[in-house]
Parts: C-alpha cells; structure tokens; sequence
C-alpha cells in the first residue's frame, strides 16, 4: 500500500505523481552501499486504518494474493512479505503480529520466490499503474 520508494523507479521522466522523487532515492543509496531496509506495518494500509488483508476494499488485491498463495501452496498472508523479500534491496520486514500461528503462516514467505510476472500482477492488482 505503501510502495512510493520504488514508485519513482517505474516511472522516470513522466509529468506524473508517482514519478517524484520524495526520497532522495534512499532505496538506490542503500542498495550502492550495503545498507539493508526495513519496512515496517508490511500489512497497513494508511495510518490507522487497518491490514489491507482480507478486507474487501481491496478485492483485487486480495484476489490476486490467494490466487498465487494457492498456485505456491503457502497461506495468502505469506504473500505480501514474499513480495517484499522478492525485491534485489533484500528488505526486511517488521511485522507485528502477537498471534504465534499468524507469525507460523507469515514465515512460509522465506520458503518462496515469486517470479517476476507474479511480482508484477501484485504490483498492478494493488492499484499501480506501469508507465
Ligand atoms: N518506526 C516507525 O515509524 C514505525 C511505524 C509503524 C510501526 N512500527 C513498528 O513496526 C512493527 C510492526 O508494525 P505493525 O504491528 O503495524 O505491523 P503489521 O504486521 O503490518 O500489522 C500487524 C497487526 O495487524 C493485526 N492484524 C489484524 N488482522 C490481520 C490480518 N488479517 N493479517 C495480519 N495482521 C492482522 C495484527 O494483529 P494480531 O496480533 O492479532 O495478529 C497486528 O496487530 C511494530 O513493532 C511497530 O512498532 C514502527
């Protein structure tokens, strides 16, 4: 829900929001000098809003989530935090879960690798446009 940081990547030189740099291109930076990332609240959307899993303000999203959970046999909540893992930065996820089977579930994201055409639909099924 959160992805500005790799949003100016994707659209380089179009007069479109989600081409601004409002990082200074931390994520480059960091990548160039071995400085690993975090990314924290991986399932929010907004600041208090809540998880965007299964939550039917993002069917799509959440469709195309179970979709490639099933086609990899992991729980869908693996998904997201396969998706982040799947990036070169090699990110690391902060999650905040207190619920030990949820966290069980949410580890089977390091047994995966998404390929790139899956990356990319979940990219396009969150609402994000490619140029
Ligand atoms: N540095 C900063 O500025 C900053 C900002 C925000 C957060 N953080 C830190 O980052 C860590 C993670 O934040 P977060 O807790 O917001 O991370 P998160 O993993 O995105 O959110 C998990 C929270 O959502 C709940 N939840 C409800 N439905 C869920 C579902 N279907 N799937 C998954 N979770 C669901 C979980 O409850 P259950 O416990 O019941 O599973 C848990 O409270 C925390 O330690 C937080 O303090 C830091």
């Amino acid at each position: 829900m959160h992805k500005g940081i790799i949003d100016s990547g994707f659209n380089v030189n179009m007069k479109i929001d989600q081409s601004i740099d409002r990082d200074g291109n931390v994520l480059e930076y960091c990548r160039l000098k071995n400085i690993t990332i975090q990314a924290w609240s991986p399932f929010q959307y907004g600041f208090f809003e809540g998880t965007f899993l299964d939550n039917e303000k993002f069917k799509e999203l959440n469709d195309k989530i179970d979709e490639i959970a099933a086609k990899k046999g992991v729980p869908s909540i693996a998904i997201p935090i396969a998706w982040i893992l799947r990036h070169p930065a090699k990110i690391q996820p902060i999650v905040g879960t207190t619920n030990p089977a949820r966290l069980k579930d949410i580890c089977k994201a390091s047994e995966i690798e998404l390929t790139r055409e899956e990356w990319y639909e979940l990219y396009r099924a969150a609402g994000n446009k490619l140029p």
